[in-house]
């Protein structure tokens, strides 16, 4: 397959650049003219993988389509135009994309108008969209997370110029403002707060997938939660890579601690917040978490490791030591909090005593929740340079010695709840029986429970009865 000459392709070496130029910022989003109809008569399906930027920026796509006349629909087999928004955080994030774009091949071979389209992370990745020219040929269109707001141009040019298009730009980024959205959930929403990652620790992709740190100003942040309050939202999410840098690029006053406490005054009844990195973790940020009752007592705090020369050579700027002492500090001072982490195993020669102190601060911290991965090399990144001495079946190994042991203590931390009552969000009848409604507690623990009159966005008291290793059983009281 030829490469077309007005194609942009992705170069990691250019995404990897960092400059002190400002961010430039826009907030006008209009739809080009030749393009405002083309969704009449059609129909979409957006897939969406990875992590709650994501979930969001499929939202804005959706918003974007609903713009031009497209409508929704659920099934990708009814659909015009299929987007699959898409992760590169690991190479099985990678391969479950690529057995979707498979599966949807047949549409496009009984209708050649049929428009698949990639974007996300997975699109911003060299090899990746070599791959797909030339062995996914159903696929039309490729755009990266930096090319979103272009989506219009872009379809017009695939569905009526007959084009394949591929349009990935890899640069720093701006802050859009004012994109159209077309929100998911009625009582839950993502908020960015700011986008990109200046972290650039040694084994991750994202920091190349998703740009530079950009902050959006206080001002536009607090006037979509104030928004979403109105329009009746229970629940938000700020959303970050780190959101303990937001506001550093902005060079003024506030920071991720003013933040909160803005967001908190609004007074929508949960506030939730992620990612927040072990590194610059404020005692301020402490202190309001704990203040406000509206500021969920859950903090995701990513460990990767428990031995600090791992955590060197990845690049993470903590040590097992001040990983522990943050711990230490977050669970004595905000009561009742619940801390859940991510932790990589078999990070290049991790030995046998490194993944031991691993085990060994899961056993301190006895966290609620973990997402454990085996490390997987991301092309472009120092980490994939490295050798490696570790096989496999000892990484295998490793994981499920390491899930033995946090789901142990997991369970013991949901036995703790029963006979408590918690307030539970609830989220919709449970799909395998309609009389049992499941929800989230202020901790982030789901809860399953029966109970009567209960409506989905309601916050309800439910009695605990029963703990299981991921869920709680009770009754609405
Ligand atoms: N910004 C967040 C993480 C986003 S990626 C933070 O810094 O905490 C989510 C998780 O995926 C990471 O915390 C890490 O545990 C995991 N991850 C990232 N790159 C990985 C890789 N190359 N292999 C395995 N796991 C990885
Ligand atoms: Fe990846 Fe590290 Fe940035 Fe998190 S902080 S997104 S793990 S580079
Ligand atoms: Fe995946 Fe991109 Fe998020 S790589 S985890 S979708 S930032």
């Amino acid at each position: 397959m030829k490469i077309k000459a007005d194609w942009i392709l992705p170069d990691l070496k250019q995404a990897q650049k960092r400059t002190k130029k400002e961010v430039e910022r826009i907030d006008h989003f209009e739809i080009p003219e030749n393009a405002r109809f083309i969704g009449q008569g059609k129909k979409y399906y957006i897939s969406t993988f990875g992590c709650q930027a994501n979930e969001r920026d499929s939202e804005t796509l959706a918003g974007i389509l609903d713009m031009m006349e497209f409508v929704p629909c659920d099934d990708p087999s009814q659909a015009d135009l299929v987007l699959i928004n898409t992760c590169a955080v690991r190479q099985n994030a990678e391969e479950k994309v690529l057995g979707e774009v498979g599966n949807l091949k047949r549409f496009y071979r009984d209708n050649k108008d049929f428009v698949i389209g990639i974007c996300g992370c997975m699109a911003q990745e060299e090899a990746l969209v070599q791959k797909i020219i030339t062995t996914y040929p159903q696929v039309r269109l490729m755009f990266g997370t930096h090319n979103i707001q272009d989506l219009p141009n872009m379809l017009y040019r695939v569905m009526f110029q007959h084009e394949r298009l591929i349009q990935v730009y890899s640069k720093e980024g701006e802050v859009y403002e004012n994109l159209p959205v077309h929100r998911f959930g009625n009582y839950k929403a993502w908020v960015n707060i700011m986008y990109g990652c200046d972290k650039f620790c040694t084994y991750c992709i994202v920091p190349y997938t998703r740009g530079k740190e950009r902050s959006r100003t206080m001002d536009q942040v607090l006037k979509e939660v104030q928004e979403l309050k109105d329009e009746g939202y229970q629940e938000i999410t700020l959303l970050g890579q780190n959101v303990n840098a937001y506001g550093k690029d902005l060079h003024t006053d506030y920071d991720f601690a003013t933040l909160l406490e803005e967001t908190a005054k609004i007074g929508i009844p949960r506030i939730r917040f992620t990612t927040s990195h072990p590194w610059d973790f404020s005692d301020a940020m402490i202190d309001i978490i704990a203040k406000y009752d509206n500021i969920m007592p859950f903090v995701h705090l990513p460990m990767q490791s428990g031995d600090s020369d791992v955590l060197k050579r990845m690049g993470r700027r903590y040590t097992a030591e001040s990983y522990k002492e943050l711990f230490d500090k977050i669970s004595s001072r905000i009561p009742n909090v619940a801390i859940s982490t991510d932790i990589i195993v078999g990070f290049p020669n991790e030995t046998d005593e490194q993944f031991q102190h691993t085990l060994d601060m899961v056993k301190y911290c006895k966290f609620d929740n973990a997402f454990t991965f085996i490390y997987s090399p991301r092309e472009g990144t120092p980490a994939a340079r490295m050798e490696d001495s570790i096989s496999k079946e000892t990484k295998s190994k490793r994981l499920a010695i390491l899930n033995k042991t946090w789901n142990d203590f997991a369970l013991e931390k949901n036995q703790a709840y029963v006979g408590r009552t918690v307030k539970v969000l609830v989220d919709g009848p449970s799909k395998k029986n309609e009389n049992v409604y499941t929800g989230y507690t202020d901790t982030n623990k789901i809860v399953n429970f029966t109970g009567e009159n209960i409506a989905v966005g309601q916050i309800v008291d439910v009695k605990i009865e029963c703990a299981k290793t991921f869920s709680l059983d009770g009754k609405a009281v």
